[in-house]
């Protein structure tokens, strides 16, 4: 197996693992959280339980958002491709690189700088609406991804 080849390689389960994460996060984990909140089951701050449930996943999409940038800038690199940055055709490396840098903004900068306490007070206050809210962003950020991954494959195979 060449470096490139083995950099697709990790590229794509870098990917799997952090948008599966993702996925399950957006259509299960914050869904049951909120039928908890509903029945009026909650003993604890709803945003807290949903942090300490996601900690470990935080972790993992951590770990392979940088795993995903740097496979895919080696990936780049090894093609020269650069250029291709400049053809419209390619929106979807546009599409690639702007997902990765909101995932890293979000994962490494803004959530342990105040996203977290913000999230903590405001659900403190409005549990029901800022669960609504964090789902609603979760759908989003999922909704790019998946459009990004369809685009990503087809366009790596010619389609
Ligand atoms: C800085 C960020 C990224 C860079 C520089 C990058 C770069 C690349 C490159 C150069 C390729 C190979 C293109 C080719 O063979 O013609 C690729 C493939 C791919 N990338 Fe990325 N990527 C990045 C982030 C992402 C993200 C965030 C996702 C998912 C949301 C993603 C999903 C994919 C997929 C699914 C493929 C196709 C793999 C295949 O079918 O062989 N990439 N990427």
């Amino acid at each position: 197996m060449d470096d490139f080849v083995l950099a697709r390689v990790v590229h794509v389960l870098g990917v799997v693992l952090w948008i599966g994460g993702v996925a399950f996060v957006t259509l299960v984990l914050l869904p049951a959280l909120r039928r908890q909140l509903q029945a009026g089951q909650n003993v604890e701050n709803p945003a807290v339980l949903f942090e300490r449930l996601e900690g470990r996943f935080a972790w993992q999409a951590r770990l392979t958002t940088l795993l995903t940038g740097a496979s895919g800038l080696y990936m780049l690199y090894v093609l020269d491709a650069w250029d291709r940055y400049g053809d419209p055709g390619q929106w979807w490396l546009w599409a690639m690189t702007v997902i990765w840098l909101i995932f890293t903004l979000m994962l490494f900068v803004f959530e342990p700088l105040f996203l977290h306490r913000w999230f903590e007070a405001r659900a403190r206050d409005k549990p029901a609406s800022t669960m609504a809210l964090i789902q609603r962003l979760h759908w989003v950020l999922l909704t790019a991804s998946l459009i990004t991954v369809a685009g990503a494959v087809a366009g790596s195979h010619g389609g």
